[in-house]
């Protein structure tokens, strides 16, 4: 394999920037990537904190591997506008925070070093996506994901092109060019292998080595495992160079499969499916975008096995490369688009968009889970011109995947393959000018304005409509899970429809000209910390129970806590096929699915209303609050028992750390920590004191206090070094709590 070494420790951080800077020590703040320039608080800061310059430097001593290398330093992702200095040159400048970089570092050594200083504006920079007009995030500053200094033969593979060809044929094809970087005449051979998702030998070819470029193809190929959600088969390409430089070796992973969006709905490998997902920013709470690669598969990871997704949105920019590679590996299907939102700049802009579509084609074509490429601006208005430049440029680049456009005007012009519309209708109906009823989605026809049906997606709903924080009060949960069930729904019932991507997955940090005024959008079906609200569960509740049991009441069980009183109706989230409700003197009162309102869903939720409750089943007011059990059943037999408790008492905190797996080896591990009833509930309402301690060689992503809001919280802790770490959560109400995470 290529030598690859991770140059993400050792760097130095300083507030500001002065030319002078990076031709001396820096003197700074020792500091490892990925890192966050400013760690903002939970909530109510002023978000231009961020917003101007900083500097970071490396100094890298020579070492004797070196020798007869080409050495190539490469950044994932820095935000906003980088601009790189070695020795005190300035080299290179990216003024794309989210693409990677990359210069050559092979002649810079001076006296045995070489050191490289980094400039971060983090301004919000008018000529620069998503910059000019206003957006509802925020661009957290810093070299925010990994750097690598990879060291090469003088004839090494710059990047790889894997394309297969009518998959579903008889007879399969692998098709792969490759583009080489030479600082010596090309002469050699190549050698290609193509691997299973075993690692076994499938075929093998030889070229010559004559240009910058050389194409292989393996035809008449049988057999090939297709790549999909349910079976996430990764093929491989191993590249070996033969030349007069030397040897060198190189790895593309890729999938073979096809997808394909059409006016009947979207087809992967033939089969319909229907796609259903959330959209995700990716911020974390205090760290911004500074997360790494466990932070990053576990969103992953989150969407498909607990929230019952199969695609995601990487709204609105090219996300990390450690999300999209387990996205691949897990099988979560993708729509990535560049970054943007509504406003549209000058020429200069335009042009950078167009060059944004390059940067994430070329980044990204090898991933099997990207299934549509999003090639407008987000929302943004038609620009004929534009939107024609980035259409062709990604079906020159890429001509086996479709385009789309994400936007929020109907009628707008179909440059693209897809029809990707942000449906937010379903709300409407609470305006006093509104002329509709309650509608969850818009006939396509309607929102297209075309006499035909084309390929449509939904790619947002909800959100702004109806923000709801986990602690809100409980019809307002109820009217949040039941607004995307509704919206589900009407996507499963139109054929013609794809599938649907919620507005969103997890709140998150923005600016003062959105959200609740706190500096958050409370618009996900998680909160910052990925811990779910209700509406969570109308996403995991449509998985199948073999892979995921899914009970969940849509209640805080109490008597005075709804209007009126009472916890009637009662929806309760789930997959199992019979729901019974057992209230303390024995009576148990059988639930029934809701297929009159939710008739085209997997899994419609159970209902208890008040006409299939007696008086005296659940007392009235002013009589004694009971006690009740939950008990879901798959198959006849009892799955899943929520106990509800009548009198619920601070009884204790849980901590669960998100990796089980010992020692852990990716990096940052989230700790949710809870308050909770004798039964085992989260206490949603309870508001409490919780300081984190940590010892070992590690420490907490933000504050070590905090408070628990709607009886929860959550902290990433991350590792600097193997060893133990052991985390103790406190707070006055309850006993301590501690958990020891080992780390490789
Ligand atoms: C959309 C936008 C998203 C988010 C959402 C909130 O208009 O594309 O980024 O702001 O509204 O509902």
């Amino acid at each position: 394999m290529a030598d690859i070494r991770p140059l993400s420790d050792a760097w130095s951080f300083r507030e500001g920037f002065e030319e002078d800077w990076t031709r001396r020590d820096l003197g700074g703040e020792p500091v490892a990537l990925p890192h966050n320039a400013v760690d903002l608080p939970f909530d109510y800061f002023d978000e231009t904190a961020y917003q101007r310059a900083f500097t970071y430097q490396r100094v890298i001593d020579w070492q004797d591997a070196f020798e007869n290398r080409e050495l190539i330093l490469r950044f994932d992702g820095a935000m906003a506008d980088a601009h790189i200095y070695v020795n005190g040159d300035l080299v290179l400048r990216h003024a794309d925070g989210y693409t990677p970089f990359q210069l050559r570092l092979t002649d810079r050594f001076e006296d045995g070093t070489c050191r490289v200083t980094v400039r971060i504006d983090g301004t919000e920079n008018p000529l620069i996506p998503p910059f000019g007009g206003r957006i509802d995030y925020l661009t957290y500053a810093g070299i925010y994901r990994e750097a690598w200094l990879e060291l090469r033969a003088p004839i090494s593979v710059a990047r790889v092109k894997v394309e297969t060809p009518e998959p579903l044929g008889a007879r399969q094809s692998v098709r792969a060019r490759i583009w080489l970087d030479a600082t010596v005449p090309i002469e050699g051979t190549a050698r290609v292998e193509l691997l299973d998702p075993d690692g076994a030998k499938l075929a093998e070819t030889t070229a010559a080595l004559t240009e910058e470029s050389l194409d292989i193809a393996f035809d008449g190929l049988q057999g090939l495992r297709l790549w999909s959600p349910a079976s996430p088969a990764m093929h491989r390409l191993a590249i070996r160079l033969d030349t007069t430089a030397g040897t060198d070796s190189h790895e593309t992973a890729f999938g073979v499969r096809e997808a394909r969006f059409t006016p009947d709905g979207f087809f992967l490998n033939g089969e319909r499916v229907k796609l259903m997902g959330l959209n995700r920013h990716q911020a974390f709470p205090f760290a911004g975008y500074a997360q790494g690669r466990a932070a990053q598969e576990r969103d992953a990871e989150i969407l498909k096995f607990e929230l019952g997704c199969n695609i995601v949105r990487t709204s609105h920019y090219p996300q990390s490369p450690w999300f999209l590679d387990h996205c691949d590996r897990i099988g979560l299907m993708v729509l990535e688009e560049i970054p943007g939102w509504q406003h549209i700049g000058g020429a200069e802009w335009k042009d950078e968009t167009v060059e944004n579509v390059r940067r994430m084609i070329e980044r990204d074509w090898n991933h099997p889970s990207i299934i549509l490429w999003g090639v407008r601006i987000n929302e943004s208005p038609d620009d004929h011109d534009l939107y024609s430049r980035t259409n062709a440029l990604a079906h020159e680049l890429d001509s086996t995947r479709q385009t789309g456009g994400i936007r929020k005007d109907v009628r707008s012009e179909l440059l693209e393959d897809v029809y990707t519309f942000n449906d937010f209708i379903l709300g409407d109906f609470e305006l006093p000018t509104s002329q509709r009823t309650r509608t969850a989605l818009r006939d396509p026809r309607e929102v297209t304005g075309l006499d035909r049906d084309v390929p449509y997606i939904v790619t947002e709903y909800n959100g702004h409509m109806y923000p709801t924080k986990s602690f809100d009060q409980e019809q307002r949960q109820i009217e949040h899970v039941t607004r995307h069930l509704e919206i589900i729904d009407a996507a499963h019932a139109d054929e013609r429809i794809a599938g649907c991507i919620g507005w969103c997955m997890f709140d998150y940090n923005t600016h003062k000209d959105f959200g609740s005024g706190d500096r958050v959008c409370h618009h996900g079906v998680m909160t910052m910390f990925r811990e779910p609200k209700f509406a969570a569960y109308a996403y995991a509740s449509q998985a199948e129970p073999a892979s995921n049991v899914v009970l969940k009441p849509v209640t805080f069980w109490a008597r005075g806590e709804r209007n009126i009183g009472g916890t009637l109706p009662l929806m309760v989230l789930t997959n199992c096929d019979r729901v019974e409700l057992r209230v303390s003197d024995g009576k148990t009162l059988e639930l029934v699915r809701d297929r009159e309102r939710f008739a085209h869903l997997p899994h419609p939720p159970m209902m208890l209303t008040h006409d299939m409750v007696s008086p005296e089943d659940l007392g009235r007011w002013g009589q004694e609050w009971p006690d009740a059990e939950v008990v879901g059943f798959v198959g006849g037999k009892e799955a899943a028992c929520v106990r509800l408790l009548a009198a619920p008492v601070a009884d204790r905190l849980q901590m669960v750390p998100d990796r089980s797996e010992s020692p852990c080896q990716v990096g940052e591990v989230r700790v949710i920590v809870r308050a909770l009833d004798q039964a085992g509930n989260t206490l949603p309402f309870l508001s409490a004191p919780l300081s984190l301690t940590l010892t070992g060689p590690g420490r907490i992503v933000g504050p070590s206090l905090k408070t628990l809001r709607g009886g929860t919280s959550g902290v990433w802790i991350r590792p600097e070094g193997p060893g133990t770490v052991t985390l103790t959560a406190a707070s006055p109400r309850f006993e301590p709590r501690e958990t020891a995470i080992q780390f490789t």
